[in-house]
C-alpha cells in the first residue's frame, strides 16, 4: 500500500505512520463539502468574535482572523484556492489555509470547537439559506398556479375518478387542487425551517468545552434562535436533514402528480392542453412529435428525491451517539436533493402560467363522458325518489344512452321520462355542464363562485407571506 508523504498536521501527535493514500481519498469529502465554505466562514468568524468578547482571543488576533477568512472567502470565489484533499474536507482546508497566511494565530481559531459541532453549525446554516430560495420558489409557483386558474374558473373539464369519466368540474377548480397540495408543502417546509433554526455550535466534540464560551452570542451572531439544549444531540443527529428531505420528497409526490396529469392532457388522446413549445422537445425520427419532456423529468426525478430520504433514515438508522464519521455521507443527498428540488420548481413556476387550455376539447370530453349522470339521480331524488332507485333509473338512462351514443342531455323528454314518470321538461337544466358545476356551491365546492373565492383568498394568503 502506498503512503501519502505527510501526516495529516491537525493530528499528527497520535500517528506514528502517515495515512494511506487511498485511506485519505476515501474518508475526504472536500470534494463535495467545500460547497459549504460560506457558511463554514461564516461560523468562524461568529466563533472568534465570540473568542474575542470573551476575552479567549485578543483583539488583535480576532482582527488577523477575521482578515485572514474574508481573504479566503474572496479566493475561493474567485477561484483562487487550491482544495487539498489531504486536508480531508472544508474546515480543515480553510482552517490551514488561514494559519498559512496569519501564522499562530491561526490555530487558535479552533478553540472551544470541534469540527462535529463545526460541521452540524455549517449544515444547518447552508441548508437555511436553501430553504428560503424554495420557499420562494414555491410561492412563485403557487402565483403561477392562481394565474392560470383566475382565466379557467369557468372552464369546463371532465372530473376523474379511476380515469373514467365522472362528474364535470371546473379547470380551475383541477388547478386550485394543485395549489392546495403544494400550500401543506410550503406548511411542511416552514415547519422544518423553524425546528432546525437552532445553533449546535459550541457543543464543541461531543460533551462541551471548558473554556467560558458564550453559546447565545454565536446563536444570535448567526441569526439562530438560540442555542441547542444537548451537546451530545446536537453534533449527532440529522433529523433536521431528514425532515427536509421528507418534505422534497413529498413536494416531488405532488409534483409528479401534476405532471402526470399535464403529460396526458397535452397528448392527441385528450387535447387538453398546449404545452409551450419552449418546455418541449422533438423527435429524431418522427417529426409529428412535441414531447412534453419538463414534467416527464420532473416525475422521473421524484425518484431520486425518495431515494435520498431512504439514504439518510438509513444513515442515522441504529447510529449510537454522539457523532460518527457515518454523517458524512448526509452531505452529497442532501445536495442533491435541494439542487432537483429547485430546478423542478423552477421548471414548474416557469411553465405553469404560460400553458394553454382547450377549452373545446375540455367541454366535449365532460359532455361525452355522462358526467351529469349524478346531477339527474339528485334531482329525482327532489323529486322524491329514494337516491338508490333514483341511481338505478339513472343507470338505465346511462346503458340506453351508450348504446345510442347519445349524452342524457341529447335525448328528448320523451325517452327519459321512459326511464322514470317524474323527470319534467325542467330536467335540462341540470343536465346541462354549467348547471351541474354551478350547483355544487359550497365551500371547496367546483362552482365558479366558490373557486373564484378560493383564489381570491388564496391571493391573500400569498400576499401575507
Ligand atoms: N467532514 C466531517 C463530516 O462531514 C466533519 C466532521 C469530522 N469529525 C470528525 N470527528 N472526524 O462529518
Amino acid at each position: 500500500m502506498s503512503k501519502t508523504k505527510e501526516t495529516n498536521q491537525s493530528w499528527g501527535g497520535r500517528f506514528s505512520e502517515p495515512v494511506d493514500a487511498f485511506v485519505a481519498r476515501f474518508t475526504a469529502s472536500v470534494g463535495f463539502d467545500q460547497r459549504l465554505y460560506r457558511q463554514d466562514i461564516r461560523g468562524s468568524l461568529a466563533h472568534a468574535r465570540m473568542l474575542a468578547r470573551t476575552g479567549i482571543l485578543s483583539d488583535r488576533e480576532l482582527n488577523s482572523i477575521v482578515q485572514g477568512l474574508i481573504e479566503i472567502e474572496k479566493a475561493i470565489e474567485d477561484g483562487d484556492f487550491v482544495w487539498s484533499e489531504a486536508l480531508e474536507d472544508v474546515h480543515m482546508n480553510i482552517e490551514a489555509r488561514l494559519t498559512d497566511k496569519i501564522g499562530i494565530t491561526g490555530k487558535k481559531l479552533h478553540t472551544g470547537r470541534s469540527r462535529n459541532d463545526q460541521v452540524a453549525t455549517d449544515i444547518r446554516l447552508w441548508l437555511r439559506d436553501e430553504i428560503d430560495v424554495i420557499a420562494d420558489e414555491l410561492t412563485r409557483l403557487q402565483a403561477g398556479i392562481l394565474e392560470l386558474a383566475e382565466k379557467h374558473v369557468d372552464t369546463i373539464m371532465p372530473g376523474f375518478t379511476h380515469l373514467q369519466t365522472a362528474q364535470p368540474v371546473t379547470f380551475g377548480h383541477h388547478l386550485m387542487a394543485w395549489y392546495e397540495m403544494l400550500d401543506r408543502d410550503f406548511g411542511r417546509l416552514a415547519d422544518c425551517r423553524k425546528r432546525l433554526n437552532r445553533s449546535p455550535l459550541g457543543a464543541a466534540a461531543l460533551a462541551g468545552t471548558t473554556y467560558p464560551i458564550d453559546r447565545h452570542f454565536t446563536a444570535g451572531e448567526l441569526d439562530f434562535d438560540g442555542p441547542t439544549r444537548n451537546s451530545l444531540d446536537s453534533v449527532s443527529d440529522r433529523d433536521f436533514a431528514i425532515e427536509f428531505c421528507a418534505f422534497a420528497s413529498v413536494l416531488m409526490t405532488h409534483l409528479s402528480r401534476a405532471s402526470e396529469e399535464l403529460i396526458l392532457w397535452a397528448s392527441a388522446q385528450f387535447n387538453f392542453i398546449d404545452l409551450p413549445d419552449r418546455f418541449c422537445t422533438g423527435s429524431s425520427i418522427m417529426p409529428q412529435k412535441k414531447n412534453p419532456d419538463v414534467p416527464e423529468l420532473v416525475r422521473g426525478k421524484t425518484g431520486r428525491v425518495n431515494g435520498h430520504l431512504i439514504a439518510l433514515l438509513t444513515l442515522m438508522k441504529s447510529q449510537p451517539l454522539a457523532y460518527n464519521k457515518d454523517n458524512q455521507e448526509d452531505k452529497e443527498p442532501l445536495f442533491d436533493t435541494v439542487d432537483t428540488v429547485r430546478d423542478s420548481l423552477r421548471a414548474f413556476a416557469d411553465m405553469i402560467p404560460a400553458i394553454q387550455a382547450n377549452k373545446a376539447a375540455m367541454r366535449e370530453a365532460a359532455r361525452r363522458g355522462f358526467s351529469t349522470a349524478t346531477d339527474l339521480a339528485d334531482y329525482l331524488v327532489r323529486r322524491g325518489l329514494p337516491f338508490r332507485d333514483a341511481h338505478e333509473v339513472v343507470g338505465s338512462a346511462v346503458a340506453f344512452g351508450v348504446k345510442q351514443q347519445r349524452d342524457l342531455a341529447e335525448m328528448s323528454l320523451d325517452e327519459l321520462q321512459t326511464f322514470s314518470p317524474q323527470i319534467e321538461a325542467d330536467v335540462f337544466e341540470v343536465l346541462t355542464l354549467e348547471g351541474s358545476v354551478a350547483a355544487r356551491n359550497h365551500i371547496g365546492g367546483t362552482a365558479p363562485e366558490q373557486v373564484r373565492t378560493a383564489i381570491t383568498e388564496a391571493r391573500e394568503h400569498l400576499s401575507g407571506r
